[in-house]
């Protein structure tokens, strides 16, 4: 089967490459899940550049999530049949033709869920989700969020303005004013903190100071959003787009109390009980049949074009994910 791996680690466009490898076989308690669909993550990107908080042995696979239907079931597995819609749970790279997994790795997905949903299921909804669970933002809050058109910034958008809350984005374009207006968003367009990005900001946010930012760029970026929160609130940080550190001030810490905390999505499926992360994913899965969120797709791309699928994934402007296929 095809499998797109890294023998090394390196920019992703120069280090993927197609392998043929052996189709793996389910043993006992285990199903092959053939899947059809997988997003290119920022962090896939990463672990390809050796640069994520994980690695895996070389050559490695690529890829994070993906959806399919399960080919074959081994013995023992109760629950699970083929020819079952599903998605991969677990750290087994996705970016292949076929996974094999224990059963409890596999979360069968109703029809009322699409292809293209469920792929992107596990990662930026759950993402959203433990950043809400982490600081709620509650009714009359307001939420900020860095690199605002990002899917984790869309989909804890759309969760804040249902919870009652007002969701604040930054973004450092204007493309996708409309969009984010169009769910709820008000729109600060700035890559630098400056006095008149915080003014800006500090209008966009109101007098009372917002309860909680979520920021995976940190940087000016990020510290501009810190700028903005409340006495007692909190800054997530749950990226590095910027590459770059989150300057905080002594200031906020002592005479604004904030708290400056991290959340890793990897870290809490790798430790969560299974029934916990089965439970969370049946929520999840309701909410975007219900359109509660919504997992726009900016293109698609066979498992054999791994360079215009990464020039796509990397490109500036996106609406959406880039989705491998095939
Ligand atoms: N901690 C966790 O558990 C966790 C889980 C999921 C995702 N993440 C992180 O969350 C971030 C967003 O992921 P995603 O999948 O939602 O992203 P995405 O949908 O692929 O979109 C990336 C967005 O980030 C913007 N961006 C990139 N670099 C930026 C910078 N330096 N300053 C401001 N904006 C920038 C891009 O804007 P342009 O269009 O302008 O380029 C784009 O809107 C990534 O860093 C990812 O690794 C963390």
């Amino acid at each position: 089967m095809r499998a797109l791996r890294f023998h090394r680690h390196g920019p992703p466009a120069e280090v993927l490459r197609l392998d043929d490898v052996p189709t793996p076989e389910p043993g006992p308690g285990e199903v092959r899940l053939r899947l059809t669909h997988r997003p290119l993550h920022p962090a896939d990107l990463s672990m390809v550049r050796g640069t994520y908080g994980r690695s895996r042995d070389l050559p490695a696979v690529g890829g994070n999530e993906g959806f399919g239907v399960i080919d074959a079931v081994g013995e023992g597995v109760a629950d699970l049949a083929v020819g079952q819609r599903a998605i991969k749970l677990g750290e087994a790279p996705t970016w292949q033709e076929a996974v094999v997994l224990p059963e409890a790795d596999v979360f069968a997905v109703p029809d009322a869920l699409s292809d293209t949903d469920a792929a992107q299921l596990f990662v930026n909804p759950l993402t959203a989700w433990l950043l809400h669970g982490a600081a709620p933002p509650r009714l009359g809050d307001v939420l900020v969020q860095t690199a605002g058109a990002s899917a984790v910034a869309r989909i804890a958008a759309q969760m804040a303005v249902r919870a009652g809350a007002r969701a604040v984005s930054i973004v450092r374009r204007d493309d996708h004013r409309d969009r984010l207006e169009a769910l709820g968003v008000h729109v600060v367009v700035a890559d630098a903190n400056t006095s008149e990005t915080r003014a800006a900001l500090r209008e966009a946010v109101g007098a009372d100071g917002a309860a909680a930012v979520f920021d995976p760029v940190a940087g000016e970026v990020g510290a501009l959003a810190l700028s903005a929160l409340r006495e007692g609130g909190t800054h997530i940080v749950y990226g590095a787009l910027s590459g770059e550190p989150l300057p905080v001030s002594p200031a906020a810490l002592i005479y604004r109390d904030v708290t400056v905390r991290g959340v890793w999505r990897t870290q809490w499926a790798s430790r969560a009980p299974s029934d916990t992360i089965h439970d969370t994913l049946r929520v999840l899965t309701a909410f975007a049949v219900a359109g509660a969120y919504t997992l726009p797709v900016d293109a698609t791309y066979d498992l054999g074009d791994a360079t215009e699928a990464v020039g796509a994934a990397l490109a500036h402007g996106r609406w959406g994910k880039v989705l491998l296929t095939g």
